[in-house]
């Protein structure tokens, strides 16, 4: 049973990165099994600083095949920027696949995106602009192009279909002039140009995943975005168009499910958000822009600045009920330092009656009184800390308070961006 699911156990911006490049060291496989370059996964290793969006976070380890698996939707223009800084900076991504079954994210899709945010809706959902739920909406009405059709004779007939139909969308939007959607010819030409770049790297990574799985090899699959931005358990309409939870692991690899060995949540010392959507424990501005400006919560593919919360420990159980979530890598403990008093939401007030579970379709409701407690602070600088009996006793008693109300063990303790910032517990 050799499958180890890595996922973000809230709102996406977990520190996923740093946990799959730690736990890939002794992975034979990494498979990033949906979303596309909405995400940034950053890993800090002595080589420097990596922002990846689509490669998967164990390229760093010499011989481990990372795949960027069906599930996944792909920008080839960014993937082939991103393999080539990557080896500029001497990363070897010989063993970087794609899958033949990835959707294209074409430059429709994000024309169509920018365009379409918010259209037919109270509120904007202040996506990522990268084309995400419009290249997702077209794989689900079978009208996408795959990562194998780049390499099709008939690349040209299709695209000039699509773009046809893409063209009246967008003029339902806004008059076609001031939409610059490159011709038919020369998108065909382009993505030939891609798919030649690409060849050696496309291939059916779900078969090889599972012949992995048949030798017994260990496998690590990486999510993407978090569990409240889960397309069906998230916070619906505010979510990515992705099943970010762990059963969307095993539809976007092909692996089948009886390989998982086990599930790790990934969950930051406080919450993050950005976009727009419910998160009930905001902290008031001031302490927003402190915790924003030691935690550097700026988001890796947009730069827009994070909104910021505390802990909430109900919603952290319910990833932790949808996952089957095994363990928890908490991260950005340090970020906490000096803060003072540290709030942690226990419970919900749901229409005056106290219950602590959180459907996420409750979650944001007006009527919903998050319930906090109040635990002391430390000042003690831990930042790099390796070792739990060297942290000062309230950092201890909080990610012990974490864990009981969480009701999951909290396997290991980021203090750090670097790659070697942990404790394991
Ligand atoms: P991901 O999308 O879940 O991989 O997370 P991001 O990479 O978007 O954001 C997490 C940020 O926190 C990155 O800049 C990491 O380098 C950084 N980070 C991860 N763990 C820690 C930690 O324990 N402490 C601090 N200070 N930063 C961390
Ligand atoms: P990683 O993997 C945090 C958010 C966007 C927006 C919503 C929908 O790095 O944690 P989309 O472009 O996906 O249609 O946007 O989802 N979002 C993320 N938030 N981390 C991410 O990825 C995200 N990917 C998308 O901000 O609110
Ligand atoms: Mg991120």
């Amino acid at each position: 049973m050799p499958a180890l699911v890595v996922l973000g156990a809230q709102l996406g911006y977990e520190g996923k990165g740093k946990a799959v490049d730690l736990l890939s060291q002794e992975a034979h496989a990494v498979i990033r099994c949906q979303g596309g370059d909405n995400a940034g996964h950053t890993v800090i290793t002595d080589k420097g600083t990596f922002k990846l969006h689509l490669v998967p976070s164990g390229i760093l380890w010499p011989n481990v095949w990372c795949f960027l698996g069906n599930g996944c939707v792909v920008d080839p223009w960014e993937l082939v920027t991103e393999l080539g800084s990557l080896r500029a900076r001497g990363v070897d991504v010989s063993y970087f696949r794609v899958s033949a079954l990835a959707h294209v994210v074409m430059p429709w899709h994000r024309e169509l995106d920018r365009l379409g945010d918010g259209v037919g809706m109270a509120t904007k959902l202040g996506t990522t602009g990268r084309g995400i739920g419009p290249c997702y909406a077209d794989k689900m009405l079978r009208r996408g192009l795959r990562m194998a059709d780049l390499l099709e004779p008939d690349l040209d007939l299709k695209l000039a279909r699509l773009h046809a139909l893409k063209s009246a969308e967008i003029d339902m939007f806004q008059p076609r002039a001031s939409v610059v959607l490159p011709p038919p010819g020369k998108l065909a030409d382009a993505l030939r140009l891609l798919g030649g770049e690409l060849r050696d790297f496309i291939a059916d990574t779900d078969a090889m995943a599972r012949k992995f799985a048949n030798a017994g090899e260990d496998i690590l699959l990486e999510g993407a975005q978090g569990t409240m931005l889960d397309i069906d358990f998230g916070t619906y309409p505010y979510v990515t168009s992705s099943s970010t939870t762990a059963a969307g692991a095993f539809a976007g690899s092909g692996l089948p499910p009886r390989e998982l060995a086990g599930v790790i949540g990934v969950a930051k010392a406080y919450v993050t958000r950005v976009g727009e959507g419910p998160m009930p424990s905001e902290m008031p501005a001031p302490l927003a822009d402190t915790v924003r400006q030691r935690g550097m919560e700026f988001g890796v593919t947009t730069g827009r600045p994070r909104r910021c919360g505390w802990f909430d420990a109900p919603q952290a159980k319910y990833a932790c009920e949808v996952n089957g979530i095994d363990g928890i890598i908490l991260t950005k403990l340090d970020v906490l330092t000096g803060m003072g008093p540290i709030k942690v939401v226990t419970s919900y007030e749901f229409d005056n009656d106290g219950r602590d579970d959180l459907p996420a379709r409750l979650y944001g409701s007006p009527k919903l009184t998050p319930i906090y407690t109040e635990v002391p602070g430390w000042d003690e600088d831990i930042a790099g800390v390796r070792d739990w009996s060297k942290l000062p006793d309230n950092a201890r008693r909080y990610v012990e308070l974490l864990q009981r109300l969480v009701g999951v063990e909290i396997v290991l303790v980021a203090t750090g961006p670097h790659r070697d910032d942990i404790i394991d517990r």
